[in-house]
């Protein structure tokens, strides 16, 4: 079937890896990715599909609303995979407002633009790509089911869990067909070094401190991101309207014990060794959550993904594409980012 499809922050991190997806998989689809190119935001991240005849990329900001219109009435949008947002907790504690407009005011403008050119029949989806993080923190050995109460606890997972309630009270009020996804921290290609994989990869290549918050005591669960694409691209195709989906590896790991993974990976593709003692135990995040951990049953058992990789061979994976990309690692650390790692680390 001819799908056009609206890819939001689709120059981001994950998005790229989805768009990239759907145009080399479904070449009969239209893919129209409406991304604002923050500091988040690369196009050099769809290089090789930027000229693909079924890629069309529109820049610019979910919350505008002539914008917005524009795009649906001109692709004749019918399906949305929704992935634009602030996305770092760090940067959610010093600036909330940015998050709220983003995240909350601008995935109102797209539910309404949608709601108000779908028509009654409402013919399409409305897909929300969400966190782990609106579950809030959970002790061990709890895992996050679809089914557990929200509790964010950040600017960044309040401003994401507002969003799911919109997503889901314009599904109950007006039967407008959506569905959700809630993922566990993802890491790969192509993630910008604020993030703790791809900054700890940076700072071991270039011999500087390794901040870990805290103690290093805190846990996530990391997936792939190829494999959050595969989960997004099943959901999209064979999810249920109205039902959420958690998505996670199963992959418990300690930041410190993430960290010491990752040292030991460059170490041996470096020929190095002790790249460990670049660990620097900094102040802590505030309002650190101590543990997050997904129960991925349910897409398991009724849609029958799993992850293709575990952590050991998708960090493989990561470093030796980060190894293999400095153009693209120097570039993105060269603006912005600069400005703001100095402004975070040096004290
Ligand atoms: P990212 O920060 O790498 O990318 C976000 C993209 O959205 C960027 O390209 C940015 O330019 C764009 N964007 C931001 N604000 C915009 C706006 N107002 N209008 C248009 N475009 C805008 O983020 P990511 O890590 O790829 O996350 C993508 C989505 O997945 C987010 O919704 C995030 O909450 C969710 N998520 C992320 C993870 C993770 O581990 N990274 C895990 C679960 C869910
Ligand atoms: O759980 C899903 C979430 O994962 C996504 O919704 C977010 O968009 C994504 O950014 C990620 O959030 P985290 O806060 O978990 O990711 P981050 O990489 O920032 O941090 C991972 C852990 O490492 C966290 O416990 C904080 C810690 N950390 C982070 C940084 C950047 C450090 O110890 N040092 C650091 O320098």
């Amino acid at each position: 079937m001819k799908k056009h499809i609206l890819i939001t922050g689709g120059a981001g991190f994950i998005g790229s890896h989805v768009v990239r997806r759907f145009i080399l998989k479904y070449p009969q689809y239209q893919v129209i990715n409406l991304d604002k190119l923050t500091y988040a935001g690369n196009l050099e991240n769809l290089k090789d599909i930027e000229s693909s005849d079924n890629y069309h990329f529109v820049k610019g900001d979910i919350g505008d609303a002539e914008l917005v219109r524009d795009i649906f009435d001109r692709y004749s949008i019918r399906y949305v995979i929704h992935l634009a947002a602030e996305s770092h907790v760090d940067r959610s504690i010093t600036d909330p407002l940015a998050f709220i407009k983003a995240n909350v005011l601008g995935t109102v403008n797209l539910l309404n633009t949608a709601l108000d050119k779908w028509g009654p029949s409402f013919n399409g989806l409305f897909y929300h790509i969400s966190t782990d993080e609106v579950y809030g923190s959970i002790k061990a050995p709890g895992l996050f089911t679809e089914d557990t109460s929200y509790d964010p606890k950040s600017p960044y997972s309040a401003s994401k869990a507002s969003s799911d309630h919109f997503v889901r009270a314009y599904h109950n009020t007006y039967k407008f067909p959506v569905v959700i996804s809630n993922c566990s921290n993802n890491y790969g290609p192509f993630q910008f070094p604020e993030k703790l994989v791809p900054l700890c990869i940076n700072n071991i290549k270039n011999q500087l401190p390794i901040p870990v918050y805290g103690q290093g005591e805190n846990v996530r669960d990391w997936l792939f991101v190829e494999d959050h694409a595969a989960a997004i691209d099943l959901i999209f195709h064979k999810g249920v309207v109205g039902e959420t989906y958690n998505i996670g590896g199963n992959n418990q790991w300690k930041n410190l014990d993430l960290v010491k993974l990752i040292c030991r990976v460059m170490d041996k593709k470096l020929r190095r060794s002790n790249s460990d003692k670049l660990v620097k135990f900094v102040t802590d995040r505030p309002g650190h959550d101590a543990r997050y951990a997904i129960d991925a049953g349910k897409i398991y058992r009724e849609l029958g993904w799993q992850p293709s990789v575990d952590l050991e061979q998708g960090m493989e994976k990561t470093i030796d594409w980060y190894l293999n990309n400095e153009d693209w690692l120097n570039h993105v650390t060269s603006g912005e980012y600069q400005q703001y790692y100095r402004g975070q680390y040096q004290s």
